[in-house]
């Protein structure tokens, strides 16, 4: 039996809420919130409420610790009444691998599940309906608990924001090779979506940036050789027209779009490789051309050719077809099925249970 509460406030947010002028990626925030908290072992009651600033103590832990989780999601409502996600339950079961890794307590699907549709179903009118727009949902976990002791909290609390947004990159991109720092270690947390690893990445964004890129290509963690994934995607190559992505390595997020367009290609009839990818073993392929294309995959930006690879010393590796030839194909089946515009032979596609929506 579900049990939440709808504040009072709720109505008035959604009557009151203005759609941002230019909407990017995550901008702006949402009308309304979810929260549920975690205590003594059990979670309680969540709460819809209108969007407002939290209040937590300045010793608790998230701040000191970095006990923290987070998901990535999107609601679709394109040309259409009602909106649809896609492959929810994946995130949920991503969120508990990172629960469990962070040392957080799991969360029922149920209670996952409540906060991702009160969050849309309420949001609805306010999702964006154009191709490419959605409403980016944000689940996230953080520990509560006020004590500096360097152990794991057991207060938490699991919240859902969401952002109407457009896709988090259009276009195709370049890539800096990071060969000096890494992202993750083995054994270490890069397979658990907390941020520490963003932070983390920071770094390393800004110099790509400053140098002309729009991310960094992140090496395994031991001889910085095999190709893991970009700050916020996984990573894809077409070399004689077959896929190759990196193997789940455990310091690599296994991505909900990766698993998608590898079900997606073999459907197609293009044999998929995970396995390892050594960087300078595909720089000579790039340079041949028996790889014509690159391209990174993520719930924010679906997917994105890569046109180059850069080097710190200015050496760039152009690719044959830089604007994409086969991943514009799998893009456009993928966006396909998020949008509803094409048939779902996997049944990805999850509409919001009619109880969730508010009552007339
Ligand atoms: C580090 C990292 N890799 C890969 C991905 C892609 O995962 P997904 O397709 O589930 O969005 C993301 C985005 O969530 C990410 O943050």
């Amino acid at each position: 039996m579900t049990s939440y509460t709808i504040h009072e406030n709720v109505h008035e947010a959604l009557h009151n809420y203005e759609m941002p002028e230019k909407l990017g990626f995550g901008l702006s925030p949402g009308p309304v919130m979810y929260s549920v908290s975690y205590m003594d072992g059990m979670w309680g009651e969540g709460v819809l409420e209108a969007n407002r600033p939290i209040q937590i103590q300045p010793s608790a832990k998230v701040l000191h610790y970095g006990q923290e989780i987070f998901e990535g999601m999107k609601a679709y409502r394109v040309d259409q009444a009602r909106a649809n996600l896609f492959r929810p339950e994946r995130n949920w079961q991503r969120f508990n691998r990172s629960a469990k890794r962070m040392a957080m307590p799991e969360i029922p699907q149920q209670l996952f599940m409540e906060g991702v549709y009160l969050v849309t179903a309420y949001s609805e009118a306010i999702i964006p309906a154009a191709s490419g727009q959605s409403l980016y949902l944000r689940p996230f976990m953080f520990a509560t608990e006020p004590s500096l002791e360097v152990t794991g909290a057991n207060q938490f609390v699991y919240m859902v924001i969401a952002s109407p947004s457009e896709s988090i990159h259009a276009g195709t991109m370049k890539v800096l090779i990071e060969r000096n720092d890494t992202r993750a270690a083995i054994g270490g947390t890069g397979a658990a979506k907390t941020g520490g690893n963003y932070a983390a990445s920071f770094a390393s964004r800004q110099r790509a940036m400053a140098l002309g890129y729009h991310q960094s290509l992140w090496l395994d963690p031991v001889n910085k050789k095999n190709i893991e994934e970009l700050s916020v995607m996984n990573f894809f190559a077409v070399i004689k027209g077959e896929l190759y992505t990196p193997a789940l390595t455990g310091s690599l997020l296994e991505g909900v779009t990766r698993d998608s367009i590898i079900h997606l290609a073999q459907s197609m009839g293009v044999r998929v490789h995970q396995q390892p990818l050594n960087i300078d073993e595909l720089i000579r392929q790039i340079q041949s051309s028996d790889c014509s294309e690159l391209f990174c995959c993520g719930t924010g930006a679906i997917l994105a050719p890569i046109s180059a690879l850069g080097e710190y010393d200015g050496t760039e590796y152009q690719v044959k077809y830089p604007d994409g030839k086969l991943s514009l194909v799998i893009r456009e089946r993928m966006l396909g099925i998020q949008e509803c515009r094409l048939e779902d032979p996997d049944h990805w596609v999850e509409w919001i249970p009619e109880e969730y929506y508010p009552t007339a």
